[in-house]
């Protein structure tokens, strides 16, 4: 029962939290589907936070780069979502927001 409402609690500071917690959303779908290739650059992938490598794919604008996740780029190792079919969209968008952050 404790727990439950440590849970509880846990959920009504997220939602105050609005945007820190989309943050932490786009955080934690990174580190679950999308670090094991943008972490190390793995078959060409823009590293986490590398300006030189992603400053290019910003100018694209968000929308592509979205379309990208969401869809992947067809003859690279960038398939969709990451190759994790049960992520949402807004999952993925919340990813790619962090990883856009980071490498400004
Ligand atoms: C299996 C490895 C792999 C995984 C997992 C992966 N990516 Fe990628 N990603 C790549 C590669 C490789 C590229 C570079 C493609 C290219 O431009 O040649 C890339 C490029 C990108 C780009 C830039 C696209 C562009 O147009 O330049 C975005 C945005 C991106 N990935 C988002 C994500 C997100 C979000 C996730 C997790 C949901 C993810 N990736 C997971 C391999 C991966």
């Amino acid at each position: 029962m404790k727990a439950f409402y440590i849970g509880l609690l846990g959920v009504a500071s997220l939602l105050a939290a609005g945007n820190a917690a989309a943050q932490a959303k786009g955080d934690d779908v990174y580190k679950k589907a999308c670090a094991v290739c943008h972490d190390q650059g793995i078959a060409g992938a823009p590293k986490l936070g590398d300006k030189a490598a992603w400053a290019p794919r910003i100018k694209q604008g968000m929308d592509a780069l979205y379309m990208v996740g969401i869809k992947g780029k067809p003859g690279t190792g960038m398939v969709a979502k990451g190759g994790n079919a049960s992520l949402s969209d807004a999952d993925v968008k919340a990813a790619v927001d962090f990883m856009v952050a980071k490498a400004k």
